[in-house]
């Protein structure tokens, strides 16, 4: 026996080394399996090695082939334990990559509110509509006859003072009020009449805490045979409790408008202050008259109220400028 090793174990531990190293270094399962052909494949180099031991002695050729076998199997398991980690690492990678990252900021858009003036005519409509109203509208550049003569305001009336506005050159005006809607609808329809009319209304007004040129109103009008002061109050009163979600105390107080006779201003106590929230009467005869209504059959009762004033009053608003200057500070907390 020779002392340096047979050329085939040294060719058979080469093999083994270099496999031990390439499998090791492989980082895609293809080049993986390019290398397990080239090991151990029918042309591979294993393959050819063994080839040469036809040329061997019986003696040497069990010591050889056992050698053979171990290094085959070292390939093989080689491959193997390399291709599982491989696999498993594809696995992570492609888990990594689709991982949702629950944990990034959600694109938000800001949610809208509704403006307290809108949210406050939208239940004061709720109301009526579950009395039986219906909701009219009319235009808020308005003629004279609409806005005041029809209403029983004739061109020299004192009340007109208290209702100066903005003029357009052709004569027309921006309404004072709502009242000019009662006009236009009982012209358009007959008895009997069930309307609330919200909208927006101008004054020549300095504008302050509580004044401001452009406000909004909601009108209310019944016409219909026998329709008397106690319907109005009953109305009215029926209104404030759903209004402020309590029976609280409501006084009618004797007053004057051209367009209801009689008329009356109604005050509700509130956190312990009368507060006066609204205009109303019968309708005056001649206003029916104005229209074609015969007030021998037909009465009729109205009334009128500020948006802005159960707006501050039932959110506490201290001045009326911060419903039109569109902070969102404001806004916000509504
Ligand atoms: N139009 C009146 C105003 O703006 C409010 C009003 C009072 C309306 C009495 C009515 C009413 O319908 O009957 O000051």
């Amino acid at each position: 026996m020779s002392l340096s090793p047979h050329p085939i174990e040294t060719a058979l531990k080469t093999l083994a080394a270099k496999a031990e190293n390439s499998i090791e270094q492989t980082t895609t399962l293809e080049d993986l399996e390019q290398l397990r052909v080239n090991y151990l494949g029918k042309k591979g180099e294993l393959s050819q090695i063994l080839r040469e031991m036809g040329k061997l002695t019986p003696e040497e050729r069990p010591r050889l082939g056992a050698i053979a076998n171990e290094v085959k199997e070292l390939v093989q398991s080689l491959l193997e334990s390399r291709r599982e980690s491989l696999q498993n690492a594809q696995i992570k990678a492609k888990l990594a990559a689709e991982t949702l990252d629950v944990t990034l900021p959600a694109l938000s858009r800001p949610l809208g509110r509704i403006h307290p003036l809108n949210s406050t005519v939208d239940r004061m409509i709720d109301i009526f509509v579950g009395l039986g109203y219906s909701i009219a509208t009319g235009p808020q550049v308005e003629s004279d006859y609409y806005n005041f003569e029809a209403l029983n305001i004739p061109a020299d009336h004192p009340a007109r003072d208290m209702q100066d506005t903005f003029f357009l050159s052709d004569g027309r005006l921006l309404r004072t009020h709502t009242s000019p809607v009662q006009i236009r609808y009982m012209e358009s329809h007959e008895p009997p009449i069930r309307i609330v009319a919200p909208g927006r209304v101008y004054r020549r007004d300095t504008v302050d805490a509580t004044h401001s040129a452009v406000f909004h109103q909601v009108e209310l009008l019944a016409v219909d045979r026998g329709l008397t002061f106690t319907d109005l109050k009953g109305t009215i009163k029926e209104f404030l409790k759903q209004m402020f979600g309590a029976d609280l105390p409501v006084k009618f107080r004797a007053s004057y408008f051209p367009f209801t006779e009689p008329s009356a201003e109604v005050d509700v106590q509130w956190k312990g202050k009368w507060l006066e929230v609204m205009g109303c009467g019968m309708v005056d005869p001649n206003v029916l008259k104005a229209v074609g209504y015969d007030p021998q059959i037909y009465t009729g009762f109205a009334a009128g109220f500020g948006v802005e004033r159960f707006a501050m009053v039932l959110h506490e608003i201290d001045d009326i400028r911060r419903c039109y200057n569109s902070d969102i500070r404001f806004l916000r907390q509504f």
